[in-house]
């Protein structure tokens, strides 16, 4: 969050530099169940923002001496791919990866029915492919579908957004530029069901007000993401009957092309 205010992010008909109003987010896209051999996956474009997310487990905790003989352990790693970000991100956990993987883990532990599943541990890996800012939010949004494809019980789906303020004003989901250049950046993550709030934090300076102010945004704008990834589940668990039976048919045209040939 630098303080430079040269730039100017938000034009005179009051949109910002991408076009979007102060309460507009960026396009998302969630898509489930993308690799085979993951128990749970997910895949998340959010803005400019590109995320694959696997789930493993619950399974055997290793090593032994990390199992909780009353509950599971839920080790989540977020990392970012050196091509993620515009200078060459160097590999391998930094200090920031460190502390962002810490809060989402905390965040899953706390929706996650972790008491089912003693001695075992749940792993998350969240991979950065492209970053736009708002990768923590986006990230743990995806871990939480990814999560919901692996059968694991939780209160519900944790879901979030960040807001700011850029140029003075309070605006939803800020991108790279807002966030390099604008005042303050607030992520906030809920359980939906509950309205707990599970990670909650703010970098740069707003008032009580404006905290108010870009708290409500989020939450809002958080409940409309809720529906998305609800619908990417359903996209994916709906009708299997049917797919079935399509495959079924694909597998007898392709024997009937065999029978041809002979
Ligand atoms: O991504 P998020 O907003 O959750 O976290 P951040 O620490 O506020 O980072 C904001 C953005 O800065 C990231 O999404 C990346 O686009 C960018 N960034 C970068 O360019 N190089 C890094 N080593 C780390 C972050």
């Amino acid at each position: 969050m630098s303080m430079v205010s040269n730039i100017k992010l938000i034009d005179e008909n009051g949109l910002r530099i991408d076009g979007r109003k102060f309460n507009e987010l960026r396009p998302i896209k969630i898509e489930v169940g993308v690799l085979n051999r993951a128990d749970g996956s997910a895949y998340i474009e959010w803005g400019g923002n590109k995320i694959i997310v696997a789930v493993y487990g619950p399974r055997e905790a290793f090593p032994k001496h990390t199992q909780n003989p009353s509950r599971a352990i839920v080790n989540a790693r977020y990392n970012m791919a050196a091509f993620s970000v515009d200078e060459r991100k160097r590999p391998g956990p930094d200090r920031r990866a460190i502390e962002i993987s810490k809060i989402i883990g905390e965040a899953l532990e706390s929706a996650i029915f972790v008491e089912q599943y003693p001695r075992t541990s749940i792993d998350v890996y969240i991979e950065v492919l492209q970053a736009d800012a708002g990768t923590r939010i986006a990230g743990l949004t995806a871990a939480s579908v990814a999560l919901a494809d692996a059968g694991i019980p939780m209160k519900d789906m944790i879901v979030g957004c960040a807001s700011g303020k850029v140029d003075g004003n309070i605006v939803l989901d800020l991108n790279k530029e807002e966030d390099n250049y604008g005042q303050a950046d607030v992520p906030l993550a809920i359980i939906p069901r509950t309205q707990e709030v599970v990670l909650l934090q703010m970098d740069g300076n707003l008032t009580r007000e404006e905290f108010g102010q870009a708290i409500e945004m989020s939450k809002k704008a958080a409940l409309f993401i809720s529906n998305l990834q609800k619908e990417a589940l359903l996209a994916k668990y709906s009708r299997p009957e049917e797919k079935e039976e399509v495959k079924e048919e694909e597998a007898e045209q392709e024997n009937h092309g065999d029978d041809n040939h002979e």
